[in-house]
């Protein structure tokens, strides 16, 4: 487990932006906390790390982004609307998580379904600031906490 208090929406992203290399093809972050907590800036600043030219925006409607980028492409996906596992099994997003680094917001809700992944909680901390906390199944803590200490 390594937290860090990110100050602003900017700070967000460059905590995201800065981690992204430690990321390929394969890896799976899940992306907690509550409405307007920062996932989806997280999400920007992340993919702005692999030089991606790509917007970021909320998958509203399609429930999933892809956006490309040379090292590897990154799958954005939102379960806020999904209600079962079956019905995210429908979409065959799966098919594409090998080719893609996933970053899924509101994952939590099916946590048991995705293993192996590194949990990312943004808390809100008051209007700017959110404790970033990075738990969960993953190997990564050691280089996270090198990167952004
Ligand atoms: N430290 C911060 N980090 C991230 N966002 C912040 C921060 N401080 C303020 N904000 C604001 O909080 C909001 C976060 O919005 P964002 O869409 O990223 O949240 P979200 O967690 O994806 O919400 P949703 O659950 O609706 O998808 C933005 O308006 C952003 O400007
Ligand atoms: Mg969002």
């Amino acid at each position: 487990m390594f937290q860090i208090l990110s100050k602003s929406q900017t700070d967000t992203e460059a905590i995201a932006q800065k981690i992204a290399p430690l990321f390929q093809s394969g890896d799976l972050i899940l992306l907690d906390g509550d409405l307007g907590a920062g996932k989806t800036h997280f999400v920007k600043g992340f993919t702005q790390g692999f030089q991606s030219e790509d917007s970021v925006t909320s998958p509203t409607f399609g429930v999933a982004n892809f956006y490309r980028a040379a090292r590897c492409d990154i799958l954005h996906i939102d379960l806020y609307r999904i209600a079962t596992i079956e019905a995210f099994n429908d979409l065959g997003l799966t098919d594409y998580f090998d080719q893609c680094v996933v970053c899924i917001e509101w994952g939590t809700k099916f946590a048991d379904y995705f293993d192996d992944c590194l949990l990312v909680s943004l808390a809100s901390k008051g209007a700017n600031e959110r404790l970033i906390t990075f738990s969960g199944h993953s190997d990564k803590y050691n280089e996270i906490k090198a990167t952004l200490c």
